[in-house]
């Protein structure tokens, strides 16, 4: 009975927030990147690598596009090309810091009537790299964790990619989750644009 509880909970977490990776235990509070710059952070972002999430399965060259809007917030576009049928896939959302103090600390969201899920930025130096986390805990029991590494191309230094998993594991996550981004022939150009929504796009993703 215990045992069906537990699977039902992971798997009821899980589906909320499309996280694949679920683990017992509160949300940890790791360091941010310090005066975080907004500004020099827009612009476009390619994934290298990410912690498995259903709202990415089955995309390749998937990036992000940052823009700032009038009101403050950013416009976030996240773009990938379907591996099975190769066609593009775009989704908009809304990202904004709640608190001006933690300007690191981003919430965003793809559908009103989503709950902004977290975007922190760990670390990132602007026009190489930037680490990304996600974590949402429930009731301090159960946590739902994604996280990415972006490069500003679609390809990153794999001493720089090395260090930096080095640094994620010693603040203490579980890098092994980590899965590579297939970045390569995406711009071939005869990827062609689609507004399916069949496939459930849960939630925040870089
Ligand atoms: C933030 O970045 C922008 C664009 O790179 C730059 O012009 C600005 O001076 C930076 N602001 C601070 C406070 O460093
Ligand atoms: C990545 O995508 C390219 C182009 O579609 C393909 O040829 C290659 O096999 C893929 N690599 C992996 C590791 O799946």
């Amino acid at each position: 009975m215990a045992f069906l509880y537990e699977v039902f909970l992971l798997t009821f977490v899980g589906s909320l927030v499309g996280a694949q990776v679920i683990n017992w235990g509160r949300c940890p509070d790791f360091s941010v990147e310090q005066n975080f710059n907004t500004t020099a952070y827009l612009g476009t972002w390619y994934e290298i690598e990410k912690f498995p999430a259903r709202f990415e399965r089955g995309q390749k060259c998937i990036q992000a596009t940052y823009e700032l809007e009038d009101t403050g917030h950013i416009r976030v576009t996240n773009e990938g090309i379907d591996i099975e049928t190769g066609e593009a896939t775009s989704i908009v959302g809304d990202a904004y810091a709640p608190d001006p103090n933690e300007p690191a600390k981003l919430k965003v969201r793809f559908f009103w009537w989503q709950p902004a899920g977290d975007y922190w930025v760990l670390r990132t130096d602007y026009h190489t790299f930037s680490v990304v986390y996600s974590c949402q805990d429930f009731f301090g029991i159960v946590r739902a964790e994604l996280a990415w590494i972006l490069s500003r191309e679609r390809t990153l230094d794999a001493i720089v990619l090395d260090s930096l998993l080095v640094n994620l594991e010693d603040m203490g996550l579980n890098i092994n989750y980590f899965q590579s981004t297939n970045q390569t022939g995406c711009d071939e150009g005869q990827a062609k644009p689609s507004w399916d929504r069949e496939e459930e796009h849960y939630l925040i993703f870089s």
